[in-house]
C-alpha cells in the first residue's frame, strides 16, 4: 500500500477559512471548472445526481446581496442600514461562492436522507478541491439557505433546498487549529 503523505497531511490539518478572510484572487474560470468537477465526484447511491450547484461570482455577488437585503427589509422594515449592509455583503469579499442545492429524486433504492448526504458530500468535496488548487474555503448555511423566498431567489426550485454555500478565495489568515473531539468520546467498538 502506497501512502499518499500529502493527502494524509492535508486531511489531518485542514481548516476552514471564514468568508471574511477570503480575498482575491479567486479561481480562474478553468480552475473553477476543475473545482466543480472534483466537487461533484461524490458518492451517490443509485447514480441519481440529487443535487445542483449555483455559482455566485463577480458582479452577481453584490446583486445577490442586494436581493437578500430587500427580502430582509421586507421581513423586518425596522432593520437599520448597518444590518442591511450585512446582508448586502453576504457573498463578499470571497471571490466566488457555490451554492449547493439538494434536489431529491423519487427512488425505491436511495431514501431522501441518502440523497441529502450526497449533496452534503458535494459541499465538502468542493472545499477539498479549493484547497487542492491552492485556495481556501468555508461551508456556511445562513438564514437565506432556509428562507423559502431567499432560496427561490438564489435558484432553488420546488422540492429543492440549499444544503450549503461554499465560499472560496485566497486566505488572508491562517487559522489556528480548533479543539477536536477525543476519539474515546465518539468512537465505540461494537462487542455485541
Ligand atoms: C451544514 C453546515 C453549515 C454550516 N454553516 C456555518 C455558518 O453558517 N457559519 C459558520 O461560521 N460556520 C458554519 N459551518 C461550520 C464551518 O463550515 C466549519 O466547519 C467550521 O467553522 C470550522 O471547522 P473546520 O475548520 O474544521 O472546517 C457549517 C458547517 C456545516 C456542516
Amino acid at each position: 500500500m502506497t501512502v499518499n503523505a500529502a493527502l494524509r497531511d492535508y486531511l489531518k490539518t485542514r481548516r476552514s477559512v471564514g468568508i471574511a478572510f477570503l480575498r482575491e484572487p479567486g479561481p480562474s474560470p478553468e480552475e473553477l471548472d476543475e473545482i466543480l468537477t472534483i466537487g461533484t465526484r461524490v458518492p451517490d447511491h443509485g447514480k441519481l445526481v440529487p443535487w445542483r450547484l449555483v455559482v455566485i461570482a463577480g458582479a452577481a455577488r453584490a446583486a445577490a446581496g442586494e436581493r437578500l437585503a430587500e427580502i430582509a427589509r421586507r421581513r423586518n422594515p425596522a432593520l437599520d442600514e448597518a444590518s442591511l449592509d450585512v446582508e448586502r455583503r453576504q457573498f463578499l469579499p470571497a471571490p466566488v461562492t457555490i451554492g449547493v442545492i439538494s434536489s431529491p429524486r423519487p427512488s425505491p433504492k436511495a431514501p431522501e436522507m441518502e440523497q441529502l448526504l450526497s449533496a452534503g458530500n458535494v459541499c465538502f468535496n468542493l472545499s477539498h478541491a479549493a484547497f487542492a488548487l491552492g485556495y481556501a474555503a468555508s461551508w456556511t448555511n445562513r438564514w437565506y439557505g432556509f428562507d423559502p423566498e431567499a432560496q427561490t431567489m438564489l435558484g432553488a426550485r420546488g422540492g429543492e433546498r440549499f444544503v450549503g454555500f461554499v465560499h472560496i478565495g485566497t486566505p488572508a489568515t491562517v487559522p489556528e487549529d480548533r479543539e477536536r473531539p477525543a476519539l474515546a468520546d465518539v468512537v465505540t467498538h461494537w462487542q455485541g
